[in-house]
C-alpha cells in the first residue's frame, strides 16, 4: 500500500510541478484508458461523465478522441460549452432535476434526458416535442463498493407502468438506462442487467409501446487502487458476451467517469508539519480529505501512496491532511519511516472524483493541476511496487 523511495528520486515529481500540493495530469493516460475501454467494449457509444473529474485538459482530451459527455446539470454543460463541446455530444443523466436546470438544459440543445419516477416525467412535459428520454432502472451490483441504485433507478417491475404513463402524456421514451454502481469488481451485473433489458424490450414492444432504440450500461468501469490491477478488456468480457444479443437498431451506450479519469492525475504533496503523540508519529501533509482526497470519505476510497524519504527508522505514524478538523485523517500505519519536514508523498490514481469534491475548508485551497507525463513507471496500470 505505501512504496518507500529514497529521498533524492522525489525530484522526478518535484521537475514536475512548481508548488505543492499539485495534481498532475497526463493526457496520454486519460487517452489509453479512453481507448483500451474503447476497444473493449465495441460498438458500444462512450459518453465520459464528466462528474468523475471535469478538469478542462480531461474533456479537452476526451473531446479530440471524439468522445461523447454525459452531463448532470447546466454548470457542466457551461464547462463542456466553454472547451468548445456542442450540447449535441451531451446526454443529461441526472434522474432527479429541477425545472430550471431542466429548462437550461433544453436552451442550450441538450435533448436526452432520464427519469425513474412519473413526477420526473411531469416535469419534461412542456419539450416533449424536443427531447428523448431514457427510463433508469435499479440493479445493484454486490460487488461495487459505491451503490447507485439505492437513491435512484425505478424498480425492474414498475417500468411498464411508468412507460404507460409516459406514452400517454406523450413523452418519447425510447431508452433504457442504468448504473449497477461505481468501481465494481466485475462487469456481471452490467451484463445482467443488460440482459433484463433486452428482454424487456420485446415486452415493450408486445405492449405496443413505442420502440426501444438505446440501452446504456452506466459507468462502474473499476480503476486500479489498491490490490490487483484490473484488466478492462477481460473486465468487459461478460457485457461483450451479452452484446452478441443486441439486435443492429438498438444503439448501446456507457457513462464512464472513473476508468477514464482516476490514473490520469497523480498527487503531489509534501510533510508541511509533524508531532510525536500518543499513538506514534502524526505527519500533516499539504492536503486531505477536505481537498483532492476527498474520496476517502465519500467513497471509503484509499489511494496508492509512494513516500521518498532519507529515514529508516520505523514508527506506528497516523497522515493527516491540513486543516483543523479531526476528520481529516488520511490513514493509519503500524510501521513507517519517521518522516521530515517537506518529505514529499506521492498519490496514485488520483483523477476521479478528486478535484471535483474539492472544497476550500479553512480557506485552503485545492491542488492546483499541472498538465504532464507521469514517470514512467509510475503510469497508470504500469506501476510496479
Ligand atoms: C448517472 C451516472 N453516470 C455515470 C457515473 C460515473 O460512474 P463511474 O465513475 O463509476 O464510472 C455516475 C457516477 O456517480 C453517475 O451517477
Amino acid at each position: 500500500m505505501i512504496d518507500v523511495l529514497p529521498r533524492e528520486s522525489a525530484s522526478t515529481w518535484l521537475d514536475l510541478v512548481e508548488t505543492t500540493p499539485s495534481l498532475v495530469f497526463d493526457p496520454d493516460i486519460c487517452r489509453r484508458q479512453w481507448d483500451d475501454l474503447s476497444n473493449a467494449l465495441p460498438g458500444v457509444i462512450l459518453y465520459y461523465a464528466v462528474k468523475s473529474n471535469p478538469y478542462p485538459g480531461v474533456l479537452q482530451t476526451i473531446a479530440n478522441e471524439g468522445g461523447h459527455f454525459d452531463v448532470a446539470s447546466a454548470a457542466e454543460i457551461k464547462m463542456l460549452e466553454h472547451e468548445g463541446i456542442h450540447a449535441s455530444q451531451m446526454i443529461h443523466t441526472h434522474p432527479v432535476k429541477t425545472d430550471a436546470e431542466i429548462e437550461k438544459a433544453v436552451a442550450a440543445g441538450v435533448t436526452t434526458f432520464v427519469v425513474d419516477n412519473v413526477d420526473e416525467l411531469w416535469k419534461l412535459i412542456p419539450y416533449r416535442h424536443s427531447i428523448r428520454v431514457m427510463l433508469r432502472l435499479s440493479f445493484i451490483a454486490p460487488d461495487a463498493p459505491i451503490d447507485l441504485s439505492r437513491k435512484f433507478g425505478a424498480p425492474q417491475q414498475d417500468a411498464m407502468s411508468i412507460l404507460d404513463v409516459a406514452n400517454d402524456s406523450g413523452i418519447r421514451v425510447d431508452g433504457l438506462c442504468f448504473h449497477v454502481g461505481s468501481q465494481a469488481a466485475t462487469s456481471n451485473t452490467h451484463a445482467d442487467a443488460l440482459s433484463v433489458c433486452l428482454d424487456l424490450c420485446e415486452q415493450i414492444k408486445d405492449a405496443g409501446l413505442p420502440e426501444i432504440l438505446r440501452i446504456d450500461i452506466g459507468g462502474g468501469f473499476p480503476a486500479h487502487y489498491i490490490g490487483e490491477s484490473p484488466d478492462i478488456h477481460a473486465f468487459c468480457g461478460p457485457i461483450r458476451n451479452v452484446l452478441k444479443r443486441v439486435p443492429e437498431n438498438l444503439e448501446i451506450l456507457a457513462e464512464p467517469g472513473r476508468v477514464i479519469s482516476a490514473p490520469s492525475m497523480a498527487l503531489v504533496c509534501r510533510v508541511v508539519g509533524r508531532a510525536k503523540r500518543r499513538d506514534g508519529w502524526w505527519f500533516y501533509l499539504d492536503d486531505g480529505v477536505y481537498g483532492a482526497q476527498s474520496g476517502r470519505l465519500f467513497d471509503g476510497m484509499q489511494y496508492r501512496m509512494s513516500v521518498f524519504t532519507s529515514s529508516d527508522e520505523l514508527s506506528p505514524c497516523v497522515f493527516a491532511g491540513p486543516t483543523c478538523d479531526s476528520i481529516d485523517e488520511l490513514g493509519r500505519y503500524p510501521e513507517i519511516p519517521i518522516l521530515n519536514m517537506n518529505d514529499v508523498i506521492v498519490f496514485h490514481e488520483m483523477g476521479a472524483y478528486t478535484l471535483a469534491s474539492a472544497t476550500q475548508f479553512n480557506g485552503i485551497a485545492p491542488p492546483t493541476v499541472v498538465t504532464r507525463a507521469l514517470p514512467e513507471l509510475r503510469r497508470g496500470y504500469g506501476y510496479s511496487e
